[in-house]
């Protein structure tokens, strides 16, 4: 088997007195979809952001085709193929959409022209082209979410990191977002999704990894981990009694 594109080597980080991480360990190689699930403040987002350089770990080992990438900062990481979407979509409301899509093609292309280009084609992706010179304030929900994920794709990620992007979303949304994510998997990206949509989970997923407090308390094949008793009472919640 190939070396993995990402491999994560028993990582934590502790936030004062609090182990939001607790040695994490998985390797996730090129074309996988790998699916992470786990109750609010597991620490999904805080693997994300130890992954793409926006906290430091405490310890462990992060390698990217088998670079250690620990110390690279944010944007390094980005020009290495790892792109990100962030739980809370915040894109800078005076400027365009447009605008806002360029900024991550700007990770790899300093030339306007070119950025502007790729920004276009991810809007274009996303379906968000018609709104290309709108305020990003401006945007719904389900729109901000899609600008979001333009902004990681123009950044032109062999890896992509979604974090709760289907959050909010109606069911047609939901549905043409995973349209979407088929086909760029499909041209050869990589995906690690965190998503409480279990139907998304079930049927995008190749591999679930299920995260509770800061700890990997199961990894597998979707059938297998969403049947485990732990996630369907985090998840349907206890039967009363
Ligand atoms: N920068 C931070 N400083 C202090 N505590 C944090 C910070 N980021 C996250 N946490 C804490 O770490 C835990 C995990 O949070 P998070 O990774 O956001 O969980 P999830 O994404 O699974 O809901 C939570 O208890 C959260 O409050
Ligand atoms: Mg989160």
């Amino acid at each position: 088997m190939n070396a993995p594109l990402l491999s994560v080597h028993d990582v934590s980080r502790r936030f004062g007195g609090l182990l939001a991480v607790d040695r994490v360990s998985f390797e996730l190689h090129a074309g996988e979809v790998v699916g992470i699930i786990g109750p609010n403040g597991a620490g999904k987002t805080t693997l994300f952001n130890l992954l793409t350089g926006q906290v430091a770990p405490s310890s462990g080992e992060i390698r990217l085709r088998g670079a250690l990438v620990n110390r690279l900062p944010p944007h390094r990481r980005a020009r290495l193929g790892m792109g990100r979407t962030f739980q809370i979509a915040r894109p800078l409301a005076g400027l365009t959409v447009l605008e806002n899509a360029m900024i991550g093609a700007f990770a790899r292309h300093s030339s306007l022209r070119v950025a502007e280009a790729r920004a276009l084609r991810v809007l274009e992706e996303v379906g968000l082209a018609d709104r290309a010179a709108d305020r990003a304030g401006e945007l719904t929900l389900s729109e901000r979410r899609r600008l979001e994920v333009a902004r990681a794709l123009a950044t032109e990620p062999d890896l992509i990191l979604l974090d709760e992007v289907m959050a909010g979303l109606n069911p047609s949304e939901v549905a043409r977002a995973v349209a979407l994510y088929r086909a760029l998997h499909q041209r050869g990206m990589t995906f690690l999704v965190i998503e409480h949509n279990l139907k998304v989970v079930r049927s995008f997923a190749g591999r679930v990894i299920v995260l509770d407090h800061g700890a990997m308390i199961g990894e597998g094949r979707p059938e297998d981990i969403l049947a485990m008793p732990a996630v369907i009472e985090a998840y349907v919640g206890r039967r009363p009694a």
